[in-house]
């Protein structure tokens, strides 16, 4: 009777490894156990195989039989696992090889660059008076950083931005021109070119110049451009947005002040200087002992930059303001180098 013979085989089996599996003590040994009798050729796969030359009647139900035991064999395998693992622990424990009372390992966590971090502040503050954020191509033709902003080619204005030409020739032979955007004015162009009055909008974004890197200039950095027309803006208007926005970013005490500066774009033009936080007006190193930090552009938008892009400078006025967010944070920080911002030096910028 060749199917008694392989149960009680079976059997035999199961008794010595239930035995053995008693006697294993760690993962190594158990390892070993599970190899020895359901691996490849371990005990339980070798009686498997034999199944199959079975006849018919007898296949069913020794198959069954060492199926079973299998299933057995792997619950058991599972229970000691769990047991080894727990006496493991608390043997640990125990021993007092783990200190559950120590505190884990700090995981360092990101931040945002201070660039970005001004950046956000300064469109928080115009958010809430109002403004939308917009942003626009660094790569930008010639015409809107310059020829829509009332700066014609061999104009010597044009040496206020010194240029990263694109390297390109226009297919259509009309002789367009592409560069790095030197400032984030373009902006206001393809704006007011695609949505009527009213309009409130702030650009932040990168800009390109070809220029030496030194302790102010970097040849690449960050503006936010600032746009508001409307019918009946005024002066008054662009005196009162900026100078909500100077105490909201430096403090409710700040002073403002502007100077008249030429920017092709505006007319009149004009600088916005706050009176200094650090010295009060009193003079020292962040002012220049002049009692005033400039912070940015301004003016009213020209009326020729309005008739380029369609609206009638009889019934629409505006202003226009520009700014540097490093520079604002140099300010604000303390900081003597932009090239620190750029550098990517961990020590830096974790001060932020
Ligand atoms: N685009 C100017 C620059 O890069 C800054 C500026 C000045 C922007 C006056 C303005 C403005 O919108 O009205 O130097």
């Amino acid at each position: 009777m060749v199917e008694h013979l392989l149960l009680s085989e079976l059997d035999a089996v199961l008794r010595q490894a239930q035995d053995e599996l008693a006697q294993a003590g760690d993962s190594e040994a158990l390892e070993s156990w599970r190899v020895s009798y359901m691996g490849r050729r371990g005990h339980l796969t070798l009686l498997l195989r034999q199944v199959g030359s079975l006849p018919e009647e007898e296949r069913r139900t020794v198959g069954a039989g060492v199926n079973q035991a299998k299933d057995t064999l792997e619950q058991l395998l599972s229970e000691r696992q769990n047991s080894l693992r727990e006496a493991e622990a608390s043997r640990w424990l125990e021993e007092g090889s783990i200190d559950v009372t120590l505190p884990g390992r700090p995981l360092s966590v990101g931040r945002l660059h201070p660039t970005t971090q001004i950046v956000r502040e300064i469109c928080d503050a115009f958010v809430s008076m109002g403004f939308d954020i917009a942003e626009g191509p660094e790569v930008e033709w010639e015409s809107y950083n310059f020829d829509a902003l009332n700066i014609p080619r061999d104009h010597p204005a044009r040496d206020m931005w010194d240029t990263l030409w694109v390297d390109w020739t226009d297919p259509t032979d009309q002789g367009r021109r592409m560069l790095m955007r030197t400032h984030t004015s373009p902006m206001q162009a393809r704006i007011m070119e695609s949505t009527q009055p009213p309009v409130r909008v702030l650009v932040p974004g990168k800009c390109y110049r070809y220029e030496a890197a030194d302790a102010t200039h970097e040849w690449h950095f960050y503006q936010v451009e600032g746009l508001a027309v409307d019918k009946g803006i005024t002066f008054a208007d662009l005196k009162g947005t900026l100078y909500e926005f100077a105490r909201r970013m430096f403090g409710a005490e700040r002073r403002v002040r502007f100077s008249c500066n030429y920017y092709p774009f505006v007319e009149p033009g004009a600088d916005m200087a706050i009176d200094c936080f650090a010295c009060k007006g009193d003079g020292c190193r962040i002012c220049k002992n002049t009692g005033w930090i400039e912070i940015m552009g301004s003016g009213m938008v020209h009326p020729r930059v309005l008739e380029g892009v369609g609206y009638d400078p009889e019934v629409y006025t505006g202003f226009a303001f520009g700014m540097g967010p490093e520079r604002i944070a140099m300010l604000k920080y303390g900081i003597e180098d932009i090239r620190l911002f750029y550098s990517n030096d961990v020590r830096f910028l974790r001060q932020f």
